[in-house]
């Protein structure tokens, strides 16, 4: 039984390194990519996907081009993160397979208006400006969804872009709020919890071992990701951001979380797109708190002999 999955993303060398996860794994069903600004401009994002389904020999995923902008706020990029390409680690090219035609907001609501109560899991590992137009536009489709997969916020970690604020919320806290306001069950991996998983040289090192074609493919994303990361942030090696929320979703046995009831700082000021995850039995949301590092590389390791 595979399930129904959505991605919607700003690939980003760490979005870039989730698709590969996603798209050789046989349990899941990627009916369709959604892009959106973040990282790097929209037609980068969208591009990058395309690459990555090409290099993932599935070009049966369509890529649908979302938002090229935040709801409200002016727009941030992150190429330092990420280079200019968005892509770094990766010659970029063009892909063979087009842009699906259609907006991806338009398309998340078809799909989720036609889907039967619960059908799809949607993970989002950009801002989340896409899901929030769509559920504004008709909120009607949280229905069709049984749970968001966010990579976003911080809580005990403190932010990345600001000191309070994780990228993908500063991005768009108005679209993130929209998101945790909706009351759709959502599993939120935060800095908290990235900064936990880091593409250490060692386990980089397991992967070059590995005979899997696609292998060199998420070593060069890998090793490009720590190039940028080691030049900003005294010598760490990069978080596996948006990876964890597939490894979530295929072994969330790795994983602890505690039932929380997140919320946004739209405010402007200091703390701006701050999360704060208060603890709330029964809440609607799972923030996720710890993981297994050394199981969320095997899980890579076993993804990527299977591609
Ligand atoms: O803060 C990390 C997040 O911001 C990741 O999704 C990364 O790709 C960037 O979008
Ligand atoms: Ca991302």
């Amino acid at each position: 039984m595979t399930t129904p999955l959505i991605i919607d993303c700003d690939p980003g060398v760490d979005d870039a390194v989730m698709l590969m996860m996603a798209l050789a794994s046989p349990a899941l069903d990627v009916r369709a990519i959604t892009t959106v600004a973040g990282n790097v401009p929209l037609h980068l994002t969208s591009r990058n996907a395309r690459m990555m389904c090409q290099l993932m020999d599935r070009p049966d995923v369509p890529v649908f081009a979302g938002c090229s902008r935040p709801i409200l706020r002016t727009p941030v990029t992150a190429e330092d993160f990420h280079g200019e390409s968005g892509i770094a680690g990766l010659d970029p090219f063009e892909p063979d397979t087009p842009l699906a035609t259609g907006h991806g907001v338009v398309h998340l609501m078809e799909t989720l208006r036609a889907a039967a109560p619960g059908e799809y899991t949607i993970i989002v590992t950009g801002p989340m400006t896409n899901i929030a137009a769509a559920l504004v536009l008709d909120p009607s489709i949280a229905r069709g969804i049984s749970r968001l997969i966010l990579m976003a916020g911080a809580d005990t970690e403190g932010g990345n872009i600001t000191p309070f604020a994780e990228f993908n919320v500063f991005a768009d806290p108005h679209a993130a709020a929209i998101v945790m306001d909706s009351g759709i069950p959502a599993t939120v991996l935060s800095l908290d919890v990235t900064h936990t998983v880091r593409a250490e040289p060692e386990r980089i090192a397991q992967l070059k071992a590995l005979k899997a074609p696609k292998a060199p493919i998420m070593v060069n994303l890998l090793e490009a990701a720590n190039d940028l990361e080691s030049r900003w942030k005294e010598g760490l090696k990069a978080p596996m951001h948006d990876p964890s929320t597939i490894a979530f979703l295929l072994a969330p046995h790795l994983f602890g979380t505690r039932p929380a009831r997140v919320t946004v700082v739209t405010d402007s000021g200091e703390v701006f797109g701050q999360t704060r995850p208060a603890p709330m039995a029964g809440g609607p949301h799972d923030w996720v708190t710890a993981a297994d590092a050394d199981g969320f590389f095997q899980l890579i390791e076993d993804l990527l002999e299977k591609s």
